[in-house]
């Protein structure tokens, strides 16, 4: 079997670029070693796939390489991707801070994705193993249904993150095998493990959502909390593990928009007799500022606390400082935060510097988006840009 193109990989990513490569006139293939492609997509943003973001920005990104995901984000943007929904008249809106979910289902965009690789002439091969790689002129894959050559390889293979729905870390070995770097790669957009006290809280307070300012280093968002019984979730929380590291602290107001001294000013002069939990019951949900209270031995009326003891509240509720045991790993991750280093990738054809037409392209390269579609946009840009050279 000889193609132009064999894309590895039938996710966002490598969709995309093989309907681009086909609508060009490239004989293009799409191996996947799964029963059906794009998985990701339908599980994605709780089956109604969060699939761009009005508001994507370079800044939106994580990677050593800051500059690398700018080129591709300009040449297909957001919009780019909203024409094509709006040209197969799919129904969607905006759930909030510009993310753009189906109306109806996931099935949908995957189903765009299909219409537009079927109009191109791509051939898509499911339970395909690749054994092996070869190179000389050309590319060989040694695949569990025969040798496949071509004259360009796209490497969209995805991250580790759920392992079940066929992630692998074929990718990052196909890069080393190729002489490319890969940045430490780890579980990203993924809920936060806790031990010893602080696990104890989170269990009891598990179910319990609210919304936060969460900070790690210098990279804040204001979100959703959700306590569990093994840490911490929601999207405040998924957000932040985009810039934390094993070992470092993070610090979260869980009054964002509350003056906690001036309420304290006002309830002295008012001589209030009561409890601290009910006044605070206003902003927070009851449960969580009695269980916060008595962990720090404070829960009483609030007449009877001192300035020192409220000192202490102030810092419990506005900047409660934390190290994470770590996260829950890939087995519930959204992505992988490293991989290919794009150092060793063109931002124009995503082409591999020293290997002549071998790509890579989506979440396999190390740019990590934010949550609320900007992975998916990611793989729509690049896939769209490497589709164009490949
Ligand atoms: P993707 O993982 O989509 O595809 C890789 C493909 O390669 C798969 O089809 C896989 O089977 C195949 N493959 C892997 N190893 C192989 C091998 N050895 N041989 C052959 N084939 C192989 N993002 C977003 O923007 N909005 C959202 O709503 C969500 N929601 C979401 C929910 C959940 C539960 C997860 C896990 C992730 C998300 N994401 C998301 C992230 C998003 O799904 C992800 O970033 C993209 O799917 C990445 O696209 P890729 O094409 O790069 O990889």
């Amino acid at each position: 079997m000889k193609y132009d193109v064999v894309i590895l990989g039938g996710g966002a990513a490598g969709l995309m670029c093989a309907a681009t490569a086909g609508h060009r006139g490239r004989k293009v293939a799409v191996l996947d070693h799964a029963n059906k492609v794009g998985k990701k997509i339908l599980m994605s943003g709780g089956g109604r796939c969060n699939f761009t973001n009005y508001y994507i920005e370079p800044e939106n990104f994580i990677s050593q390489n800051p500059h690398f995901c700018k080129s591709a984000l300009s040449r297909y943007t957001q919009y780019d991707f909203i024409s094509l929904v709006d040209k197969y008249h799919l129904a969607y809106y905006e759930k909030t801070k510009g993310q753009l979910f189906c109306e109806n289902k996931a099935q949908d965009i995957l189903n765009i994705l299909l219409a537009e690789c079927d109009k191109a002439g791509v051939d898509i091969v499911t339970q395909c193993s690749i054994e092996k790689i070869k190179k000389n002129k050309n590319f060989k894959c040694v695949t569990s249904i025969g040798d496949i050559k071509s004259e360009s390889l796209v490497v969209a293979t995805g991250g580790l993150s759920i392992p079940t729905m066929g992630a692998t870390a074929f990718g990052f070995d196909i890069a080393k095998q190729f002489g490319l770097n890969i940045i430490p790669y780890q579980a990203s957009l993924v809920p936060f493990t806790l031990t010893g006290n602080s696990l104890e809280i989170a269990k009891q307070l598990s179910g319990l959502s609210l919304d936060v300012t969460i900070q790690c280093k210098h990279q804040s968002f204001k979100d959703a909390l959700l306590f569990t019984h093994r840490g911490l979730s929601g999207p405040a929380v998924l957000q932040i593990t985009n810039y934390w590291d094993l070992g470092e602290q993070v610090t979260i107001d869980f009054l964002p928009d509350i003056d906690l001294n001036e309420y304290f000013n006002s309830w002295r002069e008012q001589q209030s007799k009561s409890e601290l939990r009910n006044l605070l019951g206003e902003f927070v949900p009851k449960r969580f500022s009695q269980i916060w209270l008595e962990q720090i031995g404070l829960n009483k009326p609030f007449h009877q606390l001192t300035q020192e003891e409220m000192s202490n509240i102030v810092t419990h509720f506005k900047s409660w400082q934390f190290k994470p045991s770590g996260t829950e790993g890939y087995r519930t991750a959204e992505v992988t935060r490293g991989g290919v280093d794009t150092n060793d990738i063109s931002s124009k054809t995503f082409a591999a510097n020293t290997v002549d037409g071998l790509y890579f392209i989506g979440e396999v390269l190390d740019v990590t988006g934010w949550l609320g579609g900007y992975n998916f946009q990611w793989a729509w840009s690049s896939g769209y840009c490497a589709g164009q050279y490949v």
